[in-house]
């Protein structure tokens, strides 16, 4: 076996033992993976980077109280077609608070600033990611659901929005959700399941094209 393809059935053993487990035909097929679907930005991106723009959104430096609302442990990898990490991707992630508000003029409400709204990180060698954030909620018109915009040199810049398994009858009713294809809305679904307490987590595994 020649050094590319041992270190490809390599790859392939890491990322299944890493929960890569619905791409390990595609990978071992040699099949490039789909790209992450896009969605809708929204009109509530950050008009201004916050202050604290950290990866823990449930926490807001400076301030005694944490946002009030469930805990999620938001976490996973960004890789190339190949499946192969990227390093310094640079991941956002912004959300409404527990109320459903935005932290955004357009929104016309009144956010809670013990949540952060907002947050960013690169990463790692591993391509790996994590956000400690609130479990998103629905508000009007909405179904529950993350915003994300991920940038990496070399690559498309990828804008689209996470979903909660969980919230079938409302992702069902959504005019966003509903655009996309059967597939696409796999790829852009993942279930929050409950870890410890309170707290639920979710993988979201990130494919740049
Ligand atoms: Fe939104």
């Amino acid at each position: 076996m020649n050094p590319g393809r041992i270190q490809r059935r390599r790859l392939i053993a890491a990322m299944v033992a890493a929960g890569f487990s619905p791409w390990q035909r595609l990978l071992a097929e040699n099949e490039l993976l789909p790209v992450t679907p896009s969605d809708a930005e929204g009109p509530f991106y950050p008009v201004d980077t916050p202050t604290d723009s950290d990866n823990d959104l449930m926490r807001v430096i400076g301030k005694n109280d944490v946002s009030p609302g469930r805990v999620a442990h938001v976490h996973g990898t960004v890789v190339d077609r190949h499946g192969i990490p990227i390093d310094g991707a640079r991941v956002e992630i912004w959300q409404c608070d527990h109320g459903g508000v935005y932290h955004h003029p357009g929104d016309g409400g009144d956010p809670d600033l013990r949540f952060q709204g907002f947050g960013a990180m690169a990463t790692n060698r591993a391509g790996a990611y994590h956000f400690r954030t609130l479990r998103p909620v629905p508000y009007t018109g909405r179904t529950p659901h993350i915003h994300y915009r991920v940038i990496a040199p070399g690559f498309d810049r990828l804008t689209t929005q996470l979903y909660v398994a969980e919230e079938a009858e409302r992702n069902a009713r959504d005019f966003l959700y509903n655009r996309h294809t059967p597939e696409e809305r796999s790829l852009l679904t993942a279930a929050f399941r409950g870890v410890d307490g309170d707290s639920v987590a979710a993988e979201f595994n990130i494919v740049l094209g």
